[in-house]
């Protein structure tokens, strides 16, 4: 097997070929994408039609897999569902659903999982049904642009703690869990500067969960967190994957942050199925 790398952007993302994934795989290629993902940050796979047994025996690799949190159609599962359409009936969901409300905030730039106490390494989603319009998925670089930043900024960041809040995130976009719910997800915090154990390239993890610095003003610390996240998103360094049927992308949660965008949910249908890999250093 001869993998094929082709680079996305001048700084993050390639496209990965030469490979099925839905096959077993030997030791030495997946050592290879194992590298690629951590040097690449975002790897894009295409024609792998993939069901749930072959995701998740490809997402093991990775590592451990989350299990969803309560408010997603797929609690308890193994899968993260994006989509509109009802896992019970099939039929798609009025757009003004609370379900819809939920992945709504999924179009706010963020990082999955942040607000757990195990951080993720990674996502893995596989395009089921997409719509022929809209629907794509954008990712910036939390890496390129901490490389960027000034060397007294980095000095500053070093060492400080941010409170990442799943509660926080959706009611930015008007969505209340009930008391409940709010109750099983506890805010995590985790450090602003990531260093990955094995390039040594440093990242800062922000995007829509991080509520606030730990110990700082709410001003200081909204105004910083927005500043870094301001100059993440206006980079030039932008990757949009434009979604055909059995594209499989795998990203880094510690070094990009991502976005969905909109789409026709009362005209199109769309199912993506993520899997999401716990970071164990
Ligand atoms: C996600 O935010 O994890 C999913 C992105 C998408 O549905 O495009």
């Amino acid at each position: 097997m001869s993998l094929k790398i082709k680079p996305l952007t001048a700084r993050f993302g390639a496209l990965v070929g030469g490979v099925d994934i839905r096959s077993t795989i030997a030791d030495d290629s997946i050592a290879q994408i194992r590298a690629d993902f951590e040097n690449h940050s975002v790897l894009v796979f295409t024609d792998q039609p993939m069901d749930d047994a072959r995701q998740i025996s490809w997402s093991e690799q990775f590592g451990p897999l989350e299990r969803t949190v309560p408010s997603n159609p797929a609690a308890g599962s193994a899968f993260a569902r994006q989509s509109n359409i009802d896992i019970k009936t099939g039929e798609t969901i009025p757009v003004n659903d609370r379900r819809m409300l939920y992945q709504k905030a999924n179009m706010l730039w963020h990082a999955d999982s942040t607000f757990k106490e195990t951080q993720s390494l990674c996502s893995i989603l596989s395009a089921r049904e997409v719509p022929p319009v809209g629907g794509a998925t954008e990712f910036v670089s939390t890496r390129a642009v901490y490389d960027e930043l000034p060397a007294a900024l980095k000095q500053e960041l070093e060492g400080l703690e941010v409170e990442h809040d799943l509660v926080y995130s959706r009611r930015i976009v008007g969505f209340e869990f009930t008391e409940v719910e709010a109750a099983a997800m506890p805010s995590a915090r985790h450090r602003l500067v990531q260093t990955n154990p094995i390039t040594g390239r440093k990242s800062v993890l922000i995007g829509a969960h991080a509520k606030c610095i730990v110990g700082w003003p709410e001003n200081r610390s909204r105004e910083l967190l927005d500043d870094l996240l301001a100059q993440t998103t206006s980079s030039e360094n932008s990757y949009r994957h434009e979604w055909r049927t059995n594209d499989v992308v795998i990203w880094d949660n510690r070094s990009v942050l991502h976005r969905a965008t909109p789409y026709d949910g009362a005209k199109y249908r769309r199912l993506m199925q993520r899997t999401t890999v716990s970071f164990v250093e």
